[in-house]
């Protein structure tokens, strides 16, 4: 009896550890795509959204999404890192600082070189990144130097989805943001109902602890557990570069996007460095995800 488990355990590993190596293996060959990271500090969806304070208010609510006016794929000019920059030195934009606590010396921003390429039933992404070697003493999380979060969302399921990217989750009233006293209020989506298909599907690796991988979703609030898509998340800081890779079926339960050829998903990164936690973190503006479909980053067959 102890015998044969042993055997279909081995044999289970022996498969499961080739099919992740051929993924990674290909990915690696995949086109690679470059993704500003950048400091958001406090700029939740509100305050996109007030006039006032955000110069592309009017734009967003008339359905444009922030990388139609901050990047220029043609010019090749990106506003992330300048943006970035500025947050995190505590710099104000308008009338107030958008990080009223700044970091002393956080840089503003992280390039990211995204691959993707999928095999008809998993979609397999690869990050690398320099690391920013910034250390600033203060370990928030501190069983975790990084972590990785990418964000999936079915176009047309949620408000300000295909117009804001991740911020269509981020709001000012949850916590971590300033003068917020409610400590239980994480990120959500305005009328989230994960029963409903309103939510967007999350997937994070955390350094610490020997690797960890984490499916989550966030519907009326962010839920770190429950999803089954994501089948492998790995990284690793060698001669000073990161790499993390991610191994997500198509198809999962509850709480995951599925995953479909044809299609295109509403797409976005996180990184927090420096053991951060909370909004601590760098983000990508939305981008739109194509499975043999044209949109920002096409993903093909391996
Ligand atoms: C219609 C064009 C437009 C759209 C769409 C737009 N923005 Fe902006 N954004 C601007 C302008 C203009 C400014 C002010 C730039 C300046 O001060 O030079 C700005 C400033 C910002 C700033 C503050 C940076 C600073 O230096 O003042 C942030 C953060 C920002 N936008 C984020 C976003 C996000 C996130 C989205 C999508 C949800 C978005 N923007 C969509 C036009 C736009």
């Amino acid at each position: 009896m102890n015998g044969t488990r042993w055997v279909y355990g081995v044999l289970g590993a022996t498969l499961l550890g080739a099919a992740g190596l051929v993924g990674a293996a290909d990915v690696s060959q995949a086109p690679v795509s470059k993704i500003m990271v950048f400091y958001p500090g406090t700029s939740g969806m509100e305050w996109i959204l007030t006039g006032t304070e955000h110069g592309g208010a009017k734009g967003v609510k008339r359905g444009e999404p922030c990388i139609s006016c901050h990047i220029d794929v043609k010019a090749k000019s990106d506003e992330s890192a300048e943006i970035g920059e500025k947050i995190a030195a505590g710099e104000k934009t308008k009338s107030a600082a958008l990080e009223p606590n700044p970091i002393k010396g956080k840089p503003g921003s992280i390039p990211v070189m995204m691959q993707a390429a999928h095999d008809g039933a998993n979609l397999y992404l690869r990050f690398t990144w320099k690391d920013t070697k910034f250390s600033s003493g203060n370990k928030m999380d501190p069983d975790h130097p990084i972590k990785l979060a990418f964000m999936l969302e079915e176009p047309g399921k949620n408000e300000m989805d295909s117009t804001g990217g991740c911020w269509a989750t981020c709001h000012t009233d949850v916590r971590t943001m300033p003068g917020v006293k409610d400590a239980t209020k994480t990120k959500y989506v305005k009328g989230g109902n994960l029963a409903a298909g309103k939510f967007f599907d999350i997937n994070q690796y955390r350094s610490g602890k020997g690797g960890m991988m984490i499916d989550g979703h966030i519907a009326d609030k962010r839920v770190m557990e429950g999803g089954k898509a994501l089948s492998e998340a790995k990284g690793e800081l060698k001669d000073g570069m990161w790499t993390v890779t991610f191994v997500r079926k198509f198809a999962g339960g509850e709480g995951d996007v599925k995953i479909e050829p044809g299609k295109a998903y509403n797409f976005g990164i996180a990184i927090h460095d420096d053991y951060t936690e909370g909004r601590y973190h760098y983000v990508s503006f939305g981008y739109t995800l194509g499975i043999d479909a044209k949109a920002d980053i096409d993903i093909s067959k391996l």
